[in-house]
């Protein structure tokens, strides 16, 4: 089955490596693939960048977010909940008619500390 992954961050990455590991064909989704191929500092938790990520799942494809979503016969959204709003509207509602989409993103609030609130 082909799934398409909107989210570039370690979520969407786990879940997309899993399911490229059950031979799923599988397209990950961001704003903009030439910026976030080019990206090599790890991120704020220490996970390497995307593209470093990729070069071991070789298989696994990069896309907008648009191309994603129209990849996918099943979609998954793991984008920073505070914008999955904004990334959805930018991956367009026609990408997404008839098929599932498997949320998983949180609205969380990381500007006040621990505990974690939603946005
Ligand atoms: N359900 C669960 O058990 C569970 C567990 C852990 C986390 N989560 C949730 O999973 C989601 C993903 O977490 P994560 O840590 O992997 O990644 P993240 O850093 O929260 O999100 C990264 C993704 O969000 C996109 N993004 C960021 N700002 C954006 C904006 N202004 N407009 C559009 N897209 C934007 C990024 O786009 P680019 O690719 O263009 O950079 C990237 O694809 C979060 O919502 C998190 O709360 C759920």
């Amino acid at each position: 089955m082909k799934f398409g992954v909107i989210g570039t961050g370690i979520v969407g990455r786990t879940l997309a490596a899993k399911l490229a590991e059950l031979n799923h064909e599988v397209m990950v989704g961001t704003r903009d693939v030439a910026t976030t191929l080019a990206r090599t500092e790890l991120d704020g938790y220490g996970n390497p960048s995307f593209s470093t990520w990729q070069q071991q799942h070789t298989q696994i494809q990069l896309g907008t977010f648009a191309q994603a979503a129209a990849f996918g016969e099943i979609v998954l959204n793991a984008t920073s909940g505070g914008s999955s709003l904004e990334a959805l509207k930018l991956a367009g509602n026609a990408a997404f008619n008839g098929k599932i989409l498997i949320d998983v993103a949180n609205p969380l609030d990381f500007s006040r500390g621990l505990p974690l609130r939603s946005q």
